[in-house]
């Protein structure tokens, strides 16, 4: 545990282990250089604390480059709550208030919103306590909502500056693409994919959503084995982190990788494997901006929703200009996105 925290660049990690359940609070703050830190809270059961804790030191790392590269106000944070197995909804529940008052007591160090394994209506509940530093509860409680459908617009519109710089043409029209999971980003995403008339490919782990998906005649069900080795245009990943790694990458036949999913790579040498195999890759922090973006545009500086998706639509532009630089330079589209991002850190090419 010792050397994780040394090893890292960030400002400081709370902990908190919650008596009542059982589980394990890891909030992880790394830089509020631009602003207060700012990042989802993701519950899930890990196989160990330390696990959990590395998790939530890298996920608050990508919230810093998230907000930094495209020169938003906020810093980089992340909370991680590693519950035990089968948590009662009553039990679940009261955690979430605890973790509530903890994120208030921290008086705006940290400001949240849902993840992976949490949802608007977690949010709701978490702001009993922790109000006024939670984003995304639901409109009835005064919120904005899920962050989801947003993060999809985000994404969509990144594949859309893929298409064209790879074929000229921003239409995805007949494109062939790839989803690996359908949760809340995934199911937004294939929907507008729908409308702008691609071939939709998805996956997913979930027996309920691969009925309720596996029913649509408009989708072709990819079984989660066989979703490295399916042909496509663009291959998006919307689930779980470092599904690019040493293993996966050579078995990739898609011409370009653009998804939501946080941490997509597994190493940092991971960019340059796709990069020598001829595989654009799409920053997953830049590409996933949406949800944090579009929501703090609404829920902190008074954006309308019309808004918030028209300055969504700039992480086109951002994308373009990283694939550009990362061609001319001879470099990874991942190290072009990070020197845009360490450079606003840095506080050289825009304001701190
Ligand atoms: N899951 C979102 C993200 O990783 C978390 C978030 C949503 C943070 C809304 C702030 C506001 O970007």
């Amino acid at each position: 545990m010792e050397s994780i925290l040394q090893k890292w660049d960030g400002e400081e990690v709370i902990v908190r282990f919650d008596r009542p359940t059982g589980a394990w609070i890891f909030i992880a703050i790394h830089s509020t250089r631009l602003g207060p830190a700012a990042g989802g809270t993701r519950m899930k059961s890990y196989p160990d604390p330390k696990t959990a804790i590395l998790d939530a030191l890298n996920l608050a790392r990508g919230m810093t480059y998230k907000f930094a590269v495209i020169n938003f106000p906020y810093g980089g944070g992340k909370a991680v709550i590693d519950v035990p197995h089968n948590l009662e909804p009553q039990m679940r529940e009261n955690l979430l208030r605890r973790y509530g008052a903890l994120v208030h007591q921290l008086g705006g160090l940290f400001e949240t919103g849902p993840d992976v394994g949490t949802s608007s209506i977690d949010m709701d509940i978490v702001s009993e306590t922790g109000s006024p530093y939670v984003f995304c509860r639901t409109p009835e409680k005064g919120g904005a909502g899920d962050s989801g459908p947003i993060t999809a617009w985000g994404v969509f519109c990144g594949m859309q500056a893929v298409c064209e710089y790879l074929f000229g043409d921003a239409s995805l029209k007949d494109k062939r693409i790839l989803v690996q999971g359908a949760g809340s980003v995934g199911r937004a995403l294939i929907q507008l994919l729908k409308e702008a008339g691609a071939e939709i490919l998805f996956s997913d782990v979930d027996p309920e959503r691969i009925r309720h998906f596996g029913d649509d005649p408009d989708l072709q069900f990819v079984s989660a084995d066989a979703v490295y080795d399916t042909a496509c245009d663009i291959f998006s990943p919307c689930a779980l982190g470092a599904i690019l790694n040493r293993k996966t990458i050579p078995r990739l036949r898609c011409q370009a990788v653009a998804g939501a999913a946080n941490n997509q790579l597994a190493e940092p040498n991971d960019a340059e494997k796709l990069r020598t195999a001829n595989i654009l890759y799409a920053p997953d922090y830049v590409i996933s901006i949406g949800g944090a973006m579009g929501i703090t545009g609404i829920e902190s500086m008074g954006w309308s929703p019309e808004k918030a998706y028209q300055e969504v639509r700039t992480v086109a532009d951002t994308l373009k200009q990283i694939f550009h630089m990362a061609a001319n330079e001879r470099i990874t589209t991942e190290d072009a996105a990070r020197r845009i991002a360490e450079s606003r850190l840095s506080g050289v090419n825009g304001e701190p």
